[in-house]
Protein backbone atom coordinates (compact mmCIF):
# COMPACT_ATOMS: atom_id res chain seq x y z
CA UNK A 1 0.00 0.00 0.00
CA UNK A 2 1.20 3.49 -0.28
CA UNK A 3 0.68 5.37 3.30
CA UNK A 4 1.26 8.88 3.72
CA UNK A 5 2.70 9.39 7.10
CA UNK A 6 1.03 13.09 8.30
CA UNK A 7 3.00 14.37 11.44
CA UNK A 8 4.03 17.67 13.78
CA UNK A 9 7.13 16.38 13.42
CA UNK A 10 9.26 13.21 12.64
CA UNK A 11 9.59 11.70 16.31
CA UNK A 12 10.43 8.65 17.56
CA UNK A 13 7.07 7.47 16.91
CA UNK A 14 6.48 8.58 13.26
CA UNK A 15 10.52 7.25 12.72
CA UNK A 16 9.51 3.21 14.30
CA UNK A 17 6.11 3.21 12.14
CA UNK A 18 8.36 4.59 9.14
CA UNK A 19 10.78 1.74 9.69
CA UNK A 20 8.37 -0.90 10.46
CA UNK A 21 5.78 -0.11 7.31
CA UNK A 22 8.10 0.25 5.06
CA UNK A 23 10.09 -3.40 6.26
CA UNK A 24 6.54 -4.70 5.80
CA UNK A 25 6.63 -3.93 2.23
CA UNK A 26 4.29 -0.30 1.79
CA UNK A 27 5.70 2.55 0.17
CA UNK A 28 6.00 5.22 3.13
CA UNK A 29 6.02 9.02 2.43
CA UNK A 30 6.06 11.87 5.19
CA UNK A 31 4.48 14.88 5.23
CA UNK A 32 4.90 17.39 7.95
CA UNK A 33 1.71 18.89 9.09
CA UNK A 34 2.38 22.68 8.37
CA UNK A 35 -0.67 23.92 6.51
CA UNK A 36 -3.72 22.79 5.32
CA UNK A 37 -2.76 23.47 1.43
CA UNK A 38 0.47 21.68 1.77
CA UNK A 39 -1.06 18.76 3.22
CA UNK A 40 -3.68 18.77 0.17
CA UNK A 41 -1.12 18.57 -1.91
CA UNK A 42 1.26 15.92 -0.62
CA UNK A 43 -2.09 13.80 -1.15
CA UNK A 44 -2.36 14.70 -4.37
CA UNK A 45 1.36 14.30 -5.20
CA UNK A 46 0.92 10.79 -3.40
CA UNK A 47 -1.77 9.54 -3.70
CA UNK A 48 -1.53 7.48 -0.29
CA UNK A 49 -4.61 4.47 0.33
CA UNK A 50 -3.86 5.75 3.59
CA UNK A 51 -3.19 8.63 5.44
CA UNK A 52 -1.61 7.83 8.80
CA UNK A 53 -1.25 10.37 11.38
CA UNK A 54 0.89 9.21 14.28
CA UNK A 55 1.58 12.79 15.79
CA UNK A 56 -0.71 15.74 15.50
CA UNK A 57 -1.09 19.23 16.97
CA UNK A 58 -4.06 20.33 14.92
CA UNK A 59 -6.82 18.21 12.76
CA UNK A 60 -6.34 16.78 9.29
CA UNK A 61 -8.50 19.19 6.93
CA UNK A 62 -12.15 17.87 6.18
CA UNK A 63 -10.53 18.03 2.27
CA UNK A 64 -8.53 14.93 3.36
CA UNK A 65 -10.32 12.68 5.67
CA UNK A 66 -13.45 13.17 3.91
CA UNK A 67 -12.13 12.02 1.14
CA UNK A 68 -9.59 8.87 1.68
CA UNK A 69 -9.37 7.01 5.13
CA UNK A 70 -6.99 9.06 7.47
CA UNK A 71 -6.15 7.12 10.72
CA UNK A 72 -5.04 8.91 13.90
CA UNK A 73 -2.69 7.11 16.26
CA UNK A 74 -3.72 8.30 19.93
CA UNK A 75 -1.96 7.51 22.90
CA UNK A 76 -4.79 6.69 25.33
CA UNK A 77 -7.11 3.78 25.78
CA UNK A 78 -10.54 3.26 23.70
CA UNK A 79 -12.79 6.09 24.49
CA UNK A 80 -10.00 8.40 25.88
CA UNK A 81 -9.80 11.82 23.96
CA UNK A 82 -8.05 15.16 24.36
CA UNK A 83 -4.36 16.55 24.47
CA UNK A 84 -3.19 15.26 27.46
CA UNK A 85 -3.81 11.39 27.84
CA UNK A 86 -0.25 10.08 29.11
CA UNK A 87 -0.22 12.88 31.58
CA UNK A 88 -3.17 12.23 33.26
CA UNK A 89 -2.64 8.80 32.74
CA UNK A 90 0.44 8.91 35.11
CA UNK A 91 -0.77 11.42 37.50
CA UNK A 92 -4.23 8.93 38.13
CA UNK A 93 -1.62 6.28 38.73
CA UNK A 94 -3.41 4.21 36.36
CA UNK A 95 -1.93 0.57 36.15
CA UNK A 96 -2.59 -0.01 32.34
CA UNK A 97 -2.44 1.98 29.92
CA UNK A 98 -3.14 2.00 25.77
CA UNK A 99 -2.81 3.36 22.67
CA UNK A 100 -5.80 3.90 20.07
CA UNK A 101 -6.03 4.03 16.41
CA UNK A 102 -9.16 6.00 15.24
CA UNK A 103 -10.48 7.19 11.92
CA UNK A 104 -10.23 10.88 11.68
CA UNK A 105 -13.53 12.40 11.82
CA UNK A 106 -14.11 16.80 12.14
CA UNK A 107 -14.01 16.30 15.90
CA UNK A 108 -10.40 15.75 17.69
CA UNK A 109 -10.26 11.68 18.48
CA UNK A 110 -13.73 11.08 17.72
CA UNK A 111 -14.13 9.03 15.25
CA UNK A 112 -14.55 5.10 15.17
CA UNK A 113 -11.72 3.03 17.35
CA UNK A 114 -9.82 0.84 14.36
CA UNK A 115 -7.99 -1.11 16.88
CA UNK A 116 -6.23 -0.21 19.95
CA UNK A 117 -3.08 -2.16 22.00
CA UNK A 118 -2.51 -1.75 25.69
CA UNK A 119 0.76 -1.90 27.82
CA UNK A 120 1.36 -1.53 31.98
CA UNK A 121 2.27 1.80 32.33
CA UNK A 122 5.40 1.34 34.43
CA UNK A 123 6.86 4.45 36.66
CA UNK A 124 8.37 5.87 34.25
CA UNK A 125 8.31 9.39 32.85
CA UNK A 126 5.76 10.75 30.25
CA UNK A 127 8.70 10.74 27.36
CA UNK A 128 9.98 7.52 28.28
CA UNK A 129 6.81 5.83 28.54
CA UNK A 130 6.19 7.47 25.19
CA UNK A 131 9.11 6.78 23.09
CA UNK A 132 9.11 3.08 24.40
CA UNK A 133 5.53 1.73 25.40
CA UNK A 134 3.21 4.07 23.34
CA UNK A 135 5.15 3.26 20.28
CA UNK A 136 5.64 -0.37 20.43
CA UNK A 137 1.92 -0.64 21.52
CA UNK A 138 1.17 1.98 18.29
CA UNK A 139 2.84 -0.77 16.25
CA UNK A 140 0.81 -3.13 17.15
CA UNK A 141 -2.42 -1.21 17.16
CA UNK A 142 -1.23 -0.09 13.30
CA UNK A 143 -0.46 -3.43 12.16
CA UNK A 144 -3.81 -4.98 13.93
CA UNK A 145 -6.10 -1.97 11.96
CA UNK A 146 -4.26 -2.41 8.92
CA UNK A 147 -5.50 -6.35 9.11
CA UNK A 148 -8.57 -5.76 8.82
CA UNK A 149 -8.86 -3.16 6.18
CA UNK A 150 -9.81 -3.61 3.06
CA UNK A 151 -9.25 -0.13 1.01
CA UNK A 152 -13.10 1.58 -0.37
CA UNK A 153 -14.51 -0.39 2.15
CA UNK A 154 -16.67 0.81 5.28
CA UNK A 155 -13.92 0.91 8.10
CA UNK A 156 -13.87 -2.29 10.28
CA UNK A 157 -14.52 -0.94 14.25
CA UNK A 158 -12.79 -2.79 16.76
CA UNK A 159 -15.37 -3.89 19.61
CA UNK A 160 -13.21 -2.97 22.60
CA UNK A 161 -15.25 -1.54 25.14
CA UNK A 162 -14.61 2.37 25.59
CA UNK A 163 -13.89 2.63 28.94
CA UNK A 164 -12.13 6.18 28.68
CA UNK A 165 -13.54 9.30 28.30
CA UNK A 166 -13.37 12.74 26.85
CA UNK A 167 -10.77 14.91 29.17
CA UNK A 168 -9.74 18.58 28.70
CA UNK A 169 -6.12 19.95 28.50
CA UNK A 170 -4.36 19.90 31.56
CA UNK A 171 -3.63 22.97 33.33
CA UNK A 172 -0.85 23.97 35.02
CA UNK A 173 -2.48 24.59 38.16
CA UNK A 174 -4.09 20.72 38.33
CA UNK A 175 0.00 19.55 38.97
CA UNK A 176 1.55 22.73 40.90
CA UNK A 177 3.72 21.56 43.15
CA UNK A 178 3.29 22.46 46.81
CA UNK A 179 6.52 21.32 48.86
CA UNK A 180 5.00 21.59 52.04
CA UNK A 181 1.83 19.61 51.27
CA UNK A 182 3.01 17.22 48.58
CA UNK A 183 4.87 13.68 49.73
CA UNK A 184 7.78 12.87 47.21
CA UNK A 185 5.85 10.24 45.79
CA UNK A 186 3.43 12.66 44.63
CA UNK A 187 5.88 14.81 43.49
CA UNK A 188 7.74 12.06 41.47
CA UNK A 189 4.28 11.61 39.70
CA UNK A 190 3.51 15.64 39.14
CA UNK A 191 6.94 15.77 37.87
CA UNK A 192 7.38 12.57 35.86
CA UNK A 193 3.68 13.38 34.08
CA UNK A 194 4.72 16.70 32.62
CA UNK A 195 8.51 15.36 31.45
CA UNK A 196 9.60 15.95 28.70
CA UNK A 197 7.34 18.67 27.96
CA UNK A 198 6.40 20.55 29.49
CA UNK A 199 8.03 20.11 32.67
CA UNK A 200 6.81 20.92 35.68
CA UNK A 201 6.71 24.73 36.63
CA UNK A 202 8.70 25.18 40.18
CA UNK A 203 10.94 27.27 42.31
CA UNK A 204 14.53 26.10 43.05
CA UNK A 205 16.47 29.11 44.68
CA UNK A 206 13.65 31.13 44.64
CA UNK A 207 13.75 31.43 40.61
CA UNK A 208 11.08 30.18 38.45
CA UNK A 209 12.33 27.09 36.34
CA UNK A 210 10.98 23.58 35.08
CA UNK A 211 12.11 20.30 36.30
CA UNK A 212 12.80 17.35 34.97
CA UNK A 213 14.92 13.87 34.90
CA UNK A 214 13.23 13.40 38.64
CA UNK A 215 15.09 10.46 40.92
CA UNK A 216 14.14 9.39 44.57
CA UNK A 217 17.22 10.04 46.57
CA UNK A 218 18.52 7.02 48.87
CA UNK A 219 20.90 9.22 50.91
CA UNK A 220 19.58 10.98 54.27
CA UNK A 221 19.90 14.53 52.43
CA UNK A 222 21.71 17.59 54.67
CA UNK A 223 19.14 19.51 56.35
CA UNK A 224 16.92 21.92 54.92
CA UNK A 225 13.53 23.09 54.26
CA UNK A 226 11.12 21.35 51.66
CA UNK A 227 12.34 22.48 48.66
CA UNK A 228 15.60 23.68 49.44
CA UNK A 229 18.44 22.10 47.47
CA UNK A 230 21.37 20.69 49.79
CA UNK A 231 23.48 18.89 47.69
CA UNK A 232 24.90 18.24 43.98
CA UNK A 233 26.01 14.88 42.53
CA UNK A 234 27.13 15.41 38.61
CA UNK A 235 24.02 17.05 36.92
CA UNK A 236 21.84 17.08 39.59
CA UNK A 237 20.56 19.07 42.98
CA UNK A 238 19.00 17.09 45.49
CA UNK A 239 15.78 18.87 46.50
CA UNK A 240 14.48 18.62 50.29
CA UNK A 241 10.77 16.70 50.42
CA UNK A 242 8.77 16.88 53.47
CA UNK A 243 9.25 13.47 53.68
CA UNK A 244 12.78 12.68 51.75
CA UNK A 245 14.36 13.97 48.53
CA UNK A 246 14.51 14.25 45.14
CA UNK A 247 17.55 14.35 42.73
CA UNK A 248 16.87 16.52 39.70
CA UNK A 249 18.85 16.17 37.39
CA UNK A 250 17.60 18.60 34.05
CA UNK A 251 16.02 22.48 34.62
CA UNK A 252 14.69 25.16 31.78
CA UNK A 253 15.83 28.32 33.24
CA UNK A 254 13.18 30.85 31.67
CA UNK A 255 15.69 33.79 30.16
CA UNK A 256 12.93 35.95 29.53
CA UNK A 257 14.19 37.02 26.16
CA UNK A 258 12.10 36.20 23.40
CA UNK A 259 14.49 35.07 21.40
CA UNK A 260 16.63 33.06 23.68
CA UNK A 261 14.59 29.86 24.19
CA UNK A 262 14.97 28.30 28.06
CA UNK A 263 17.11 25.34 27.51
CA UNK A 264 16.82 22.15 29.01
CA UNK A 265 20.36 21.59 31.15
CA UNK A 266 21.83 20.10 34.08
CA UNK A 267 20.74 21.39 37.38
CA UNK A 268 24.17 22.15 37.85
CA UNK A 269 25.01 23.61 35.00
CA UNK A 270 21.72 26.43 35.18
CA UNK A 271 22.26 26.53 38.51
CA UNK A 272 26.51 26.99 38.49
CA UNK A 273 26.80 29.77 40.66
CA UNK A 274 24.35 28.60 43.32
CA UNK A 275 25.28 24.45 43.02
CA UNK A 276 29.10 25.46 43.47
CA UNK A 277 28.03 26.46 47.24
CA UNK A 278 26.28 22.71 48.18
CA UNK A 279 28.19 19.76 48.99
CA UNK A 280 29.16 16.94 46.72
CA UNK A 281 27.51 13.62 47.17
CA UNK A 282 29.43 11.54 45.14
CA UNK A 283 29.27 7.78 44.49
CA UNK A 284 31.48 4.84 43.34
CA UNK A 285 30.60 3.70 39.61
CA UNK A 286 30.57 0.22 41.19
CA UNK A 287 28.72 1.14 43.96
CA UNK A 288 25.70 -1.31 44.98
CA UNK A 289 22.94 -0.72 43.18
CA UNK A 290 20.17 -3.37 44.92
CA UNK A 291 16.48 -1.58 45.98
CA UNK A 292 17.10 1.34 46.95
CA UNK A 293 19.86 1.88 45.42
CA UNK A 294 21.64 5.63 45.54
CA UNK A 295 21.01 6.86 42.00
CA UNK A 296 23.60 8.61 39.50
CA UNK A 297 24.35 8.83 35.91
CA UNK A 298 26.51 5.93 35.84
CA UNK A 299 26.59 2.66 37.57
CA UNK A 300 29.00 -0.65 36.72
CA UNK A 301 28.98 -4.05 37.70
CA UNK A 302 30.45 -7.32 37.38
CA UNK A 303 28.81 -10.97 37.06
CA UNK A 304 30.15 -14.16 36.05
CA UNK A 305 33.06 -16.68 37.32
CA UNK A 306 36.36 -15.26 38.18
CA UNK A 307 38.09 -16.64 34.79
CA UNK A 308 34.88 -15.31 32.76
CA UNK A 309 33.87 -12.47 34.17
CA UNK A 310 31.66 -9.54 32.30
CA UNK A 311 31.16 -5.51 33.29
CA UNK A 312 27.87 -3.78 32.72
CA UNK A 313 28.62 0.15 32.00
CA UNK A 314 25.18 1.81 32.00
CA UNK A 315 25.20 5.80 31.29
CA UNK A 316 21.77 7.04 31.28
CA UNK A 317 22.76 10.38 30.36
CA UNK A 318 19.19 12.33 30.05
CA UNK A 319 18.04 12.46 26.49
CA UNK A 320 21.28 10.62 25.88
CA UNK A 321 23.00 13.74 25.33
CA UNK A 322 26.07 13.90 25.93
CA UNK A 323 27.65 17.19 27.33
CA UNK A 324 31.84 17.58 27.45
CA UNK A 325 31.20 16.86 31.68
CA UNK A 326 29.66 13.47 30.29
CA UNK A 327 32.01 12.42 27.80
CA UNK A 328 34.63 13.30 30.21
CA UNK A 329 33.14 11.16 33.27
CA UNK A 330 32.41 8.03 30.54
CA UNK A 331 36.20 8.54 29.17
CA UNK A 332 37.32 8.24 32.98
CA UNK A 333 34.85 5.37 33.40
CA UNK A 334 36.40 3.71 30.62
CA UNK A 335 40.05 4.03 31.60
CA UNK A 336 39.21 2.70 35.26
CA UNK A 337 37.85 0.01 33.78
CA UNK A 338 40.68 -1.21 32.05
CA UNK A 339 42.22 -2.40 35.79
CA UNK A 340 39.21 -5.04 36.50
CA UNK A 341 39.85 -8.37 35.23
CA UNK A 342 37.01 -9.07 32.73
CA UNK A 343 36.62 -11.09 29.30
CA UNK A 344 33.99 -8.76 28.19
CA UNK A 345 32.50 -5.29 28.35
CA UNK A 346 29.17 -4.31 28.06
CA UNK A 347 27.74 -0.67 27.29
CA UNK A 348 24.34 -0.67 28.30
CA UNK A 349 23.85 2.83 27.42
CA UNK A 350 20.55 4.38 29.39
CA UNK A 351 17.26 2.97 29.34
CA UNK A 352 15.34 5.64 26.98
CA UNK A 353 18.40 6.61 24.74
CA UNK A 354 22.05 4.73 24.11
CA UNK A 355 23.12 8.21 23.41
CA UNK A 356 22.18 10.97 20.66
CA UNK A 357 25.53 12.66 20.44
CA UNK A 358 27.24 15.90 21.54
CA UNK A 359 25.25 17.95 23.81
CA UNK A 360 22.97 20.37 21.57
CA UNK A 361 21.69 22.44 24.50
CA UNK A 362 24.67 23.04 26.42
CA UNK A 363 26.37 23.88 22.94
CA UNK A 364 23.12 26.71 22.59
CA UNK A 365 24.01 27.97 26.26
CA UNK A 366 27.74 28.81 25.68
CA UNK A 367 26.26 30.58 23.36
CA UNK A 368 25.00 33.22 25.71
CA UNK A 369 27.55 32.95 28.41
CA UNK A 370 29.96 35.91 28.62
CA UNK A 371 33.53 35.14 26.97
CA UNK A 372 32.50 31.47 25.48
CA UNK A 373 31.00 30.99 22.42
CA UNK A 374 28.86 27.72 20.50
CA UNK A 375 31.87 27.11 18.44
CA UNK A 376 34.34 26.46 21.31
CA UNK A 377 31.73 25.02 23.16
CA UNK A 378 31.16 22.16 20.15
CA UNK A 379 34.40 21.39 19.78
CA UNK A 380 35.53 21.55 23.28
CA UNK A 381 32.47 18.72 23.06
CA UNK A 382 33.40 16.93 20.15
CA UNK A 383 36.95 16.62 21.28
CA UNK A 384 35.81 15.40 24.85
CA UNK A 385 33.42 12.60 22.87
CA UNK A 386 36.42 11.67 20.66
CA UNK A 387 38.21 10.93 23.51
CA UNK A 388 35.87 8.86 25.09
CA UNK A 389 35.31 6.85 21.70
CA UNK A 390 39.51 6.29 21.56
CA UNK A 391 39.14 4.79 24.83
CA UNK A 392 36.83 2.21 23.93
CA UNK A 393 38.42 1.60 20.52
CA UNK A 394 41.72 1.26 22.45
CA UNK A 395 40.38 -1.06 25.16
CA UNK A 396 41.71 -4.23 23.19
CA UNK A 397 42.17 -6.80 25.78
CA UNK A 398 38.76 -7.80 26.07
CA UNK A 399 35.67 -7.77 23.50
CA UNK A 400 33.66 -4.94 23.90
CA UNK A 401 29.67 -5.12 23.41
CA UNK A 402 26.89 -2.58 22.83
CA UNK A 403 23.55 -3.17 24.01
CA UNK A 404 20.81 -0.85 22.69
CA UNK A 405 18.28 -0.41 25.26
CA UNK A 406 17.02 2.64 23.78
CA UNK A 407 17.17 4.82 20.67
CA UNK A 408 20.79 6.00 19.46
CA UNK A 409 21.55 8.99 16.80
CA UNK A 410 23.87 11.03 15.54
CA UNK A 411 27.46 10.51 17.22
CA UNK A 412 25.96 8.20 20.08
CA UNK A 413 25.03 5.73 17.19
CA UNK A 414 29.02 5.69 16.56
CA UNK A 415 29.77 5.69 19.64
CA UNK A 416 28.10 2.88 19.60
CA UNK A 417 29.47 1.09 16.65
CA UNK A 418 33.04 1.37 18.07
CA UNK A 419 32.39 -1.49 20.07
CA UNK A 420 33.43 -4.75 18.84
CA UNK A 421 29.63 -5.81 17.89
CA UNK A 422 26.57 -3.91 18.42
CA UNK A 423 23.12 -5.94 20.06
CA UNK A 424 19.88 -4.12 19.95
CA UNK A 425 16.36 -5.30 20.34
CA UNK A 426 13.48 -4.71 17.57
CA UNK A 427 12.19 -1.56 18.92
CA UNK A 428 15.06 0.31 18.55
CA UNK A 429 15.71 2.74 15.76
CA UNK A 430 19.44 3.93 15.10
CA UNK A 431 20.06 7.44 12.99
CA UNK A 432 23.42 6.97 12.20
CA UNK A 433 23.70 10.14 10.27
CA UNK A 434 25.07 13.81 11.14
CA UNK A 435 23.07 15.92 8.25
CA UNK A 436 20.26 16.86 9.31
CA UNK A 437 22.03 18.62 12.05
CA UNK A 438 22.81 21.64 9.15
CA UNK A 439 24.77 19.25 7.77
CA UNK A 440 27.62 18.57 10.20
CA UNK A 441 30.17 16.50 9.39
CA UNK A 442 30.53 14.38 12.09
CA UNK A 443 33.20 12.65 14.25
CA UNK A 444 33.63 10.02 16.95
CA UNK A 445 35.87 8.28 14.27
CA UNK A 446 32.99 7.59 12.45
CA UNK A 447 35.24 7.54 9.05
CA UNK A 448 36.94 4.44 10.74
CA UNK A 449 33.84 2.48 12.14
CA UNK A 450 31.78 2.83 9.65
CA UNK A 451 33.13 1.25 6.03
CA UNK A 452 34.68 -1.69 8.28
CA UNK A 453 31.51 -2.47 9.19
CA UNK A 454 29.63 -2.29 6.30
CA UNK A 455 32.11 -4.23 4.18
CA UNK A 456 35.73 -3.24 3.66
CA UNK A 457 36.88 -0.70 1.08
CA UNK A 458 33.07 -1.10 -0.68
CA UNK A 459 32.34 -0.27 2.62
CA UNK A 460 32.94 3.41 1.61
CA UNK A 461 29.89 3.30 -0.71
CA UNK A 462 27.28 1.47 1.44
CA UNK A 463 29.03 4.15 4.66
CA UNK A 464 27.62 7.39 1.95
CA UNK A 465 24.69 6.12 1.83
CA UNK A 466 24.07 5.34 5.18
CA UNK A 467 25.24 9.09 6.26
CA UNK A 468 23.87 10.74 3.29
CA UNK A 469 20.65 9.16 3.33
CA UNK A 470 19.22 11.01 6.50
CA UNK A 471 17.03 8.15 6.81
CA UNK A 472 15.84 6.39 10.34
CA UNK A 473 17.03 2.51 10.51
CA UNK A 474 15.21 0.00 12.46
CA UNK A 475 17.48 -2.77 14.56
CA UNK A 476 16.48 -5.09 11.26
CA UNK A 477 17.83 -3.06 8.86
CA UNK A 478 20.35 -2.35 10.75
CA UNK A 479 21.12 -5.61 11.03
CA UNK A 480 20.85 -6.30 7.51
CA UNK A 481 23.08 -3.58 6.59
CA UNK A 482 26.06 -4.71 9.06
CA UNK A 483 25.36 -2.12 11.32
CA UNK A 484 23.82 -4.08 14.27
CA UNK A 485 25.04 -7.72 15.35
CA UNK A 486 22.01 -9.45 16.72
CA UNK A 487 18.38 -8.40 17.17
CA UNK A 488 18.12 -10.17 20.48
CA UNK A 489 14.27 -9.55 21.89
CA UNK A 490 11.33 -8.14 20.42
CA UNK A 491 11.45 -5.22 23.21
CA UNK A 492 13.35 -3.59 25.61
CA UNK A 493 11.93 -5.46 28.74
CA UNK A 494 13.44 -8.88 27.38
CA UNK A 495 15.84 -7.77 26.01
CA UNK A 496 18.70 -6.76 29.09
CA UNK A 497 18.85 -10.53 30.61
CA UNK A 498 18.92 -12.23 27.24
CA UNK A 499 21.93 -9.12 26.27
CA UNK A 500 23.92 -10.40 29.65
CA UNK A 501 23.50 -13.94 29.07
CA UNK A 502 25.09 -14.02 25.69
CA UNK A 503 27.96 -11.74 27.54
CA UNK A 504 28.44 -14.63 30.08
CA UNK A 505 27.98 -17.10 27.49
CA UNK A 506 30.80 -15.27 25.47
CA UNK A 507 32.94 -14.98 27.84
CA UNK A 508 33.04 -18.42 28.94
CA UNK A 509 33.31 -19.49 25.28
CA UNK A 510 36.75 -21.64 25.02
CA UNK A 511 37.90 -19.51 22.01
CA UNK A 512 37.30 -16.34 24.20
CA UNK A 513 41.08 -15.70 24.35
CA UNK A 514 41.61 -16.13 20.98
CA UNK A 515 39.11 -13.71 19.78
CA UNK A 516 40.70 -11.01 21.95
CA UNK A 517 43.69 -11.87 20.32
CA UNK A 518 42.69 -11.65 16.84
CA UNK A 519 40.68 -8.26 18.26
CA UNK A 520 44.12 -7.06 19.22
CA UNK A 521 46.23 -7.82 15.97
CA UNK A 522 43.28 -6.13 13.68
CA UNK A 523 43.42 -3.11 15.70
CA UNK A 524 47.48 -3.27 14.86
CA UNK A 525 46.93 -4.07 11.26
CA UNK A 526 44.75 -0.91 10.92
CA UNK A 527 46.77 1.15 13.22
CA UNK A 528 49.48 0.29 10.88
CA UNK A 529 47.36 0.79 7.69
CA UNK A 530 46.09 4.68 8.91
CA UNK A 531 46.80 5.56 12.71
CA UNK A 532 43.52 6.29 14.52
CA UNK A 533 44.77 10.13 15.04
CA UNK A 534 44.56 10.66 11.11
CA UNK A 535 41.04 10.08 10.89
CA UNK A 536 40.21 12.08 14.20
CA UNK A 537 42.09 14.77 12.29
CA UNK A 538 40.44 14.59 9.22
CA UNK A 539 36.96 14.46 10.48
CA UNK A 540 37.82 17.18 12.62
CA UNK A 541 39.36 19.65 10.25
CA UNK A 542 35.71 19.57 8.74
CA UNK A 543 34.30 19.56 11.95
CA UNK A 544 36.24 23.35 12.49
CA UNK A 545 34.42 24.28 9.57
CA UNK A 546 31.01 23.62 10.27
CA UNK A 547 31.79 25.14 13.92
CA UNK A 548 33.73 28.30 12.98
CA UNK A 549 33.40 28.70 8.89
CA UNK A 550 31.47 31.03 6.93
CA UNK A 551 28.57 28.60 6.52
CA UNK A 552 26.26 29.03 9.45
CA UNK A 553 24.00 26.38 8.93
CA UNK A 554 24.81 24.24 12.12
CA UNK A 555 24.44 26.92 14.31
CA UNK A 556 20.98 27.71 12.37
CA UNK A 557 19.93 24.17 12.65
CA UNK A 558 21.19 23.70 16.42
CA UNK A 559 19.06 26.83 16.72
CA UNK A 560 15.71 25.33 16.12
CA UNK A 561 16.50 22.35 17.11
CA UNK A 562 16.94 23.54 20.95
CA UNK A 563 13.87 25.94 20.20
CA UNK A 564 11.64 23.00 19.14
CA UNK A 565 10.50 25.16 16.04
CA UNK A 566 8.30 23.84 13.52
CA UNK A 567 10.12 22.40 10.47
CA UNK A 568 9.04 24.70 6.82
CA UNK A 569 9.02 22.21 4.65
CA UNK A 570 9.37 18.40 4.85
CA UNK A 571 13.15 16.93 4.50
CA UNK A 572 12.74 15.54 0.79
CA UNK A 573 14.51 11.82 1.66
CA UNK A 574 11.54 11.71 4.08
CA UNK A 575 8.91 13.08 1.21
CA UNK A 576 8.87 10.60 -1.43
CA UNK A 577 6.42 12.13 -3.07
CA UNK A 578 8.17 15.44 -3.21
CA UNK A 579 10.45 13.59 -5.73
CA UNK A 580 13.85 13.49 -4.67
CA UNK A 581 14.94 10.71 -3.23
CA UNK A 582 13.90 8.80 -6.23
N1 LIG B 1 21.60 17.26 22.58
C1 LIG B 1 20.66 17.76 23.41
N2 LIG B 1 19.40 17.32 23.47
C2 LIG B 1 19.08 16.31 22.64
C3 LIG B 1 20.00 15.73 21.74
C4 LIG B 1 21.31 16.23 21.74
N3 LIG B 1 22.25 15.73 20.96
N4 LIG B 1 19.38 14.76 21.05
C5 LIG B 1 18.11 14.71 21.50
N5 LIG B 1 17.95 15.66 22.45
C6 LIG B 1 16.72 15.95 23.22
C7 LIG B 1 15.70 16.72 22.41
O1 LIG B 1 15.91 18.10 22.52
C8 LIG B 1 14.42 16.29 23.08
O2 LIG B 1 14.27 17.04 24.24
P1 LIG B 1 12.89 17.17 25.02
O3 LIG B 1 13.18 16.57 26.34
O4 LIG B 1 12.68 18.62 25.05
O5 LIG B 1 11.87 16.41 24.30
C9 LIG B 1 14.72 14.87 23.51
O6 LIG B 1 16.13 14.74 23.53
C10 LIG B 1 14.21 13.84 22.58
O7 LIG B 1 14.56 14.19 21.26
P2 LIG B 1 13.52 14.03 20.12
O8 LIG B 1 14.07 14.73 18.93
O9 LIG B 1 12.15 14.36 20.56
O10 LIG B 1 13.64 12.44 19.99
P3 LIG B 1 13.34 11.60 18.79
O11 LIG B 1 13.44 10.19 19.24
O12 LIG B 1 12.08 12.07 18.17
O13 LIG B 1 14.55 11.88 17.75
C11 LIG B 1 16.92 12.08 17.17
C12 LIG B 1 15.83 11.37 17.99
C13 LIG B 1 18.27 11.49 17.58
C14 LIG B 1 16.69 11.85 15.69
C15 LIG B 1 16.87 13.57 17.44
O14 LIG B 1 16.76 13.81 18.81
C16 LIG B 1 18.10 14.29 16.93
O15 LIG B 1 18.21 14.56 15.76
N6 LIG B 1 19.00 14.66 17.87
C17 LIG B 1 20.18 15.39 17.54
C18 LIG B 1 21.30 14.45 17.23
C19 LIG B 1 22.51 15.28 16.87
O16 LIG B 1 22.51 15.95 15.88
N7 LIG B 1 23.52 15.20 17.73
C20 LIG B 1 24.64 16.04 17.59
C21 LIG B 1 25.64 15.57 16.60
S1 LIG B 1 26.66 14.32 17.31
Amino acid sequence: MRILLLTHSFNSLAQRLFVELRRAGHEVSVEFDIADSVTEEAVALFEPDLVLAPFMKRRIPESVWSRRPCWIVHPGIPGDRGPSALDRAILESENEWGVTVLQAVAEFDAGPVLAHAEFALREATKSDLYRAEVVDAAVRAVFAALARFVPGAAPVEDAAPQRGRARPLLRADERRIDWQQDDRETLLRKIRSADGHPGLGARLFGQACRLYDAHRAASVAPPGQPGAAVARRGPALLVQCRDGALWIGHVRRDSGLADEPPLKLAATLAFAAEAAHLPELAVALDRDNGEGGQWDELHYRESGPAAARIGWLEFAFHNGAMGTRQCRVLRDALRWIRTRPTKVLVLAGGPAFFSNGIHLHEIEAAARRPGDSAADASWRNINAMNDAVLELLTLTDRLTFAALRGNAGAGGCFLALAADAVWAHRGVVLNPHYKNMGNLYGSEYWTYVLPRRVGGSAGEGAARRITQGRLPLGAEDARSLGLVDAVLADEAAAFEAQAEQAALQLAAAPDIDRRIAAKQRRREEDEAAKPLAAYRAEELAHMQRNFYGFDPSYHVARHHFVARKAMAWTPRPLALHRGAAR
